[in-house]
């Protein structure tokens, strides 16, 4: 089948990069991106790229190229569905809530919902891609969906896991490692296989079948989250000796079997995949009696919420065992540098912990602005939403966020902190004036010399 127009319903961190770099290397492809939230189609569709809803470096460029060209935004659903040979499914699958699973299995109510709207809507053959992370055996779901509903049509579904990392899209998306395409349909991965293969060379275009394809997403990401799991691990126990988690980071990962990327000790990960995928992974196996597997990995994310606990417990314990009424300046809210997204950041839980020990919190990040600082503490359901207003602010320029502050807590790595007149920070902070690096980003001794008392993780 020879695609001439791709429709991808979800137009989010997944959806929209990867929809913009397939239609700036398919200039022969019409790319439909369509979403229910008519707020976020518009600001897709925003004169002023500063206002697109993904920050991603590259991204503003390539929409400005591509966008009404061959690359659209919209809300019309059915239309876009119509007219496209290939249907990507890209909507958003949180941890469920609520029922079943909660706070383990994937919600897979808005990928069942795209896939109903597909059966009644389609008229002709359609292949249709998943995209979104899923557990094990969502493609199964789909296709009974698609079959049983739909209007006697051909769907062939394959799995096309994304993994790109927030921050670095473009990048990724244009020089990927691998594109992983699991299907039993060798027509429809062939279709697929060259969309990307007017960018990707053949060699990197891996093709499985389904299930391999959708457990391999959630093993990659269980494997990188483990490795910062364990560097964080070590971390703890460098605080407690002589050793430099830094050092043994580096010494460990000249060891060409171990390799020297995800080794970095943090105040925790966080992002929409690594917690979620485990969580997928450790509910799966629990649900087939695999306890010592589901035990092993959640492991994981428990190092991982004691890590953040950690980080803020060490705050407190230094400010003399209180921050009631302190003003502590949190730079950074997003999950990792160079992205605007904040799902599970760390800081949306130090900053709660702190509010829970009555601090007064002030945050500048540079792509991340006060409503949606307030949205993430809000969606914990920790205190009311007057409570959080009344405690946390997002400061308009980081030095007004760091004035009369007691301690500073650095929870993400944007280049721009290592460029701050530190000794001006230092000179309008109260003293002793702390700093707890959650990202080992600052200079130690240079910030010893101006006088802060700086801590930083595994030091
Ligand atoms: C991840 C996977 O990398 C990607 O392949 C997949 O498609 C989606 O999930 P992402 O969550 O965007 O991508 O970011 P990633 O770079 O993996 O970082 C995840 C978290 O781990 C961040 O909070 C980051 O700060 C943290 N991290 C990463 C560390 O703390 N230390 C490290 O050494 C690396
Ligand atoms: P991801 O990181 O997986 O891209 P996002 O939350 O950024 O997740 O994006 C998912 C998008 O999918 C959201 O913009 C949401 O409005 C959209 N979406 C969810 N359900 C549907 C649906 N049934 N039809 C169309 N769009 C949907």
């Amino acid at each position: 089948m020879t695609v001439k127009n791709i429709c991808c319903i979800g137009a989010g961190y997944v959806g929209g990069p990867t929809m913009a770099v397939i239609a700036k290397k398919n200039p022969q492809i019409n790319v439909n991106i369509v979403d229910i939230n008519q707020e976020r189609i518009d600001a897709w569709n925003s004169k002023d790229l500063s206002k697109l809803p993904v920050y991603e470096p590259g991204l503003a460029d390539i929409v400005r190229d591509c966008r009404g060209i061959n690359l659209f935004f919209s809300t019309k659903i059915d239309e876009a569905i119509n007219t496209a040979e290939m249907i990507f499914i890209s909507v958003n699958t949180p941890t469920k809530t609520y029922g079943k699973g909660k706070g383990m299995a994937a919600d897979l109510k808005y990928v069942e919902l795209c896939s109903r709207k597909i059966a009644e809507v389609a008229k002709t053959d359609k292949i249709v891609v998943e995209k979104s992370t899923l557990p094990v055996r969502t493609a199964e779901a789909i296709k009974s969906i698609l079959h049983n509903t739909g209007n006697g049509i051909n769907f062939h579904i394959l799995s096309n896991p994304e993994f790109l990392a927030e921050g670095t899209a473009v990048q990724d998306l244009l020089n990927p490692d691998r594109v992983l395409i699991g299907g039993e349909s060798k027509e429809a991965i062939e279709s697929l296989s060259k969309v990307y293969g007017s960018w990707v060379s053949e060699d990197r275009i891996l093709t499985t079948n389904l299930w391999s394809s959708e457990l391999s997403k959630l093993t990659a990401n269980a494997f990188l989250a483990q490795r910062v799991s364990s560097i964080n691990a070590i971390s703890e126990l460098c605080e407690h000796t002589e050793a430099n988690v830094n050092e043994v980071a580096k010494a460990i990962g000249m060891d060409s079997r171990i390799g020297p990327k995800f080794l970095k000790a943090s105040v925790g990960f966080g992002g929409s995949c690594f917690q979620k995928d485990i969580l997928n992974l450790v509910y799966i196996a629990k649900s087939y009696g695999l306890k010592e597997v589901a035990d092993y990995w959640e492991q994981v994310v428990i190092m991982n919420d004691h890590q953040k606990r950690r980080f803020s417990d060490n705050l407190i314990k230094t400010l003399y065992n209180t921050v009631s009424g302190k003003k502590i300046a949190m730079l950074g809210w997003a999950f990792k540098k160079d992205t605007n997204d904040t799902r599970e950041s760390a800081a949306i839980y130090v900053a709660d912990h702190l509010l829970n020990e009555q601090a007064n919190i002030a945050v500048y990040d540079p792509q991340v602005f006060e409503q949606k600082v307030l949205n993430d503490l809000n969606y914990l359901n920790t205190r009311t939403e007057r409570e959080n207003a009344e405690g946390i602010y997002s400061a308009s320029t980081p030095y007004e966020a760091m004035k009369g502050a007691h301690a500073i807590a650095i929870m993400t790595e944007w280049d721009e902190f290592k460029d701050y007149d530190w000794q001006r920070i230092y000179d309008n902070m109260k003293k002793p004036a702390f700093v707890f690096d959650g990202r080992s980003l600052l200079d130690k001794e240079k910030m010893n010399k101006i006088g802060f008392e700086y801590y930083s993780i595994g030091q």
